[in-house]
């Protein structure tokens, strides 16, 4: 059966950093967008900064994403979706409440709501993550690279034990909930097929409505701390990256070309980063930024993170073009002091 390229996409997360990139490259590509979000005033908000697509881009409420049921008044005309939200924070109290268990039960919700009698959904892009990925507890021997076929080793007892940190609940909420995509099609054998994308740490300017600059999203304030001289710098980090335009970029494509369905792909730049990396760039580029950027940018990151990670596939397969990791600093860093700072 030939493939019908989609015409009109559910996205969750659309108010979010990633999600709201995701809208603008189908609607620049004149497809119709409904955005799904848990907060009508952001969704207006979008709405009203993109005046030119009025009549292709609505919003639907979903409070609580987590409810079987929630997603289905919302897939009238809906032939594709991207599900691009999950709880992503850090300073959780419980684990398993607030970030595993709302993984998973947001990718059953969205699947289930697109297998029902009558759907025309034919392919849904999750946006999974690099930690569903990356073994970080492994010394993985010279020249070792990682692809779309590894999958972090991390039980679900110890990703949701209390005595767990909140960064390795969250590789267990993207671990498992991945995982719960997977075998929703592989035992429910729905209509639609699935196509999985594993990021690694996401930077770039920000299109969705942030009120101030507390409310970056988590791996831009990370960045954003770097200009702003946090010392030291928050959590782990992992050496590789994908500006969020490219990301966006990567999640239409796997949507368009039929040959994606069924694939696990790593979107990341060839190039590696560091935060030292980053503060050299912002000191070079903006005189502001002599005096501010952090001095212990390495705090923040792990050592002997000597691994290679499978990039190219997603260029050659996906046909994506990586910005370098200078423009996407000095594009993201230049609009938050600009507007935000
Ligand atoms: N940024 C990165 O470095 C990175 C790297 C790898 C993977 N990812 C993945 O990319 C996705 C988007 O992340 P982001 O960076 O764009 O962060 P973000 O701006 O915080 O976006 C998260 C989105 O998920 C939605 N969401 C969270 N919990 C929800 C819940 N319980 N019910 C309904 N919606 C919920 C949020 O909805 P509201 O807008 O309504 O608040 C928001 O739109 C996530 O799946 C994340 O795991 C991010």
């Amino acid at each position: 059966m030939s493939y019908q390229q989609p015409t009109h996409v559910l996205v969750t997360g659309s108010t979010g950093f990633i999600g709201a990139h995701v809208v603008d490259n189908l609607l620049a590509r004149g497809i119709s967008v409904r955005g799904a979000t848990r907060s009508a005033k952001k969704g207006e908000q979008m709405k009203a900064a993109r005046p030119q697509y009025a009549p292709k881009l609505d919003f639907v409420v979903v409070e609580d994403f987590t409810n079987i049921g929630v997603f289905d008044a919302a897939m009238e005309g809906i032939d594709a979706v991207i599900h691009v939200a999950s709880p992503f924070f850090y300073d959780t109290t419980n684990n398993e409440q607030e970030l595993i268990l709302p993984a998973i039960n947001g990718v059953k919700s969205i699947l289930s709501a697109s297998a029902k009698p009558g759907s025309k959904v034919r392919r849904i892009v999750l946006t999974s993550s690099f930690a569903s990925v990356v073994d970080i507890d492994s010394n993985p021997p010279a020249g070792f690279t990682y692809t779309g076929t590894h999958w972090n080793p991390l039980t679900y007892e110890t990703a949701i034990d209390p005595k767990s940190t909140s960064i390795v609940a969250y590789r267990g909420s993207k671990k498992f909930a991945e995982l719960a995509a997977w075998d929703f099609v592989k035992t429910e054998k729905p209509q639609f097929d699935l196509v999985a994308l594993c990021p690694p740490m996401v930077f770039g300017p920000v299109v969705h409505p942030v009120p101030n600059i507390d409310q970056l999203n988590e791996s831009n304030a990370v960045l954003w701390s770097v200009a702003a001289g946090v010392d030291p710098l928050p959590g782990i980090r992992v050496p590789a990256w994908i500006d969020a335009r490219d990301l966006a970029e990567a999640h239409v494509q796997a949507l368009l070309r039929p040959e994606a369905g069924g694939k696990r792909f790593i979107p990341a730049s060839p190039e590696p980063f560091s935060y030292e990396y980053a503060a050299d760039i912002m000191k070079e580029s903006f005189d502001w930024a002599k005096g501010s950027v952090t001095s212990n940018y390495k705090a923040g990151e792990k050592p002997h993170a000597s691994y290679g990670v499978d990039g190219e596939t997603v260029a050659r397969e996906l046909g994506v073009k990586y910005h370098t990791f200078k423009e996407t600093v000095v594009d993201f860093v230049k609009q938050v002091k600009d507007t935000l700072a």
